[in-house]
């Protein structure tokens, strides 16, 4: 439900504020500083500079090559462009996993080289000395639990998470621990709807889901997967409001033509 309060500036407050009131967050990754302008027009309330950029900008299999530089090369480029929404940055797999001294690190580099507003990491209870000391200096942090890519090698696949009953309470535990450690909020993928409502109702931090179910906080999804340029990933739970691959397609088509027929430049076209 929609308040229709203009909001000038999301911030971690009005987050929190917006999940009290019951008005929905919404959520979408970029990475560049064209798109990140698109969206914060659109008045999206959170950007993710998502670790998807593996995937999507890079075109890896999976997350985990995408390094520190990259990631604050896409987070600088987005934080240009926005003037309202919240700008939340993953950390790269490797670059806090190890300790929370080095996850401190990590998290204050990325915060200075980009501008962005909050780190997100994946993880229950092996991260909460990390989130602890990210949080004591100063920087928010949104933590991400059911599917994390960044551990698809010890899983071994992208099916659906916690449908098991001790996985379930497992994550039902990491959620508080994760907020009790003090995350600002916190992303729940690839879950049953049933089992992310019970954890958005038992927190008091907006829980925002994909593939979650609608009974969550506020929803996330990657950019290039909802607007159809990534046609390779179609699961269950995403709605694609465009079919932007065919489009740009047929528009980069039509312009070779134009170019082959000389019908590119015409007379108005040049100097
Ligand atoms: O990297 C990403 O895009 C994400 C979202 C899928 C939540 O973590």
């Amino acid at each position: 439900m929609s308040t229709g309060k203009k909001i000038k500036k999301v911030t971690t407050h009005v987050l929190h504020e917006m999940k009290h009131r019951k008005e929905k967050i919404a959520m979408l990754t970029a990475y560049d500083y064209s798109m990140a302008r698109i969206l914060d027009r659109a008045e999206i309330d959170v950007i993710l500079v998502g670790d998807s950029a593996s995937n999507v900008m890079a075109g890896n299999e999976t997350t985990l090559p995408i390094t520190m530089d990259e990631m604050i090369y896409h987070a600088k480029s987005v934080v240009k462009a926005v003037e309202r929404a919240f700008v939340v940055m993953d950390l790269p797999f490797g670059s806090y996993q190890g300790n929370s001294k080095e996850a401190l690190m990590s998290a204050i580099r990325m915060m200075k080289e980009t501008g962005g507003h909050a780190v997100k990491m994946e993880g229950g209870s092996e991260i909460q000395d990390s989130v602890k000391r990210i949080l004591s200096a100063g920087i928010p942090v949104m933590g991400h639990l059911g599917l994390t890519p960044q551990s698809i090698h010890k899983f071994g696949t992208y099916v659906v998470r916690a449908t098991e009953e001790d996985e379930a309470q497992k994550l039902i535990d990491d959620a508080h621990v994760l907020e009790e450690a003090g995350c600002f909020s916190l992303v729940l993928e690839k879950v049953p709807a049933h089992l992310a409502a019970r954890v958005a109702r038992e927190l008091t931090i907006p829980v925002i889901g994909i593939g979650a179910g609608n009974e969550v906080d506020g929803q996330v999804l990657v950019l290039h997967d909802m607007l159809g340029i990534n046609q390779d990933f179609s699961p269950r739970f995403l709605r694609r409001y465009h079919n932007l691959f065919a489009e740009i397609l047929g528009s980069v088509q039509t312009y070779i033509q134009d170019v082959k027929n000389v019908d590119f430049p015409n007379e108005n076209e040049q100097y």
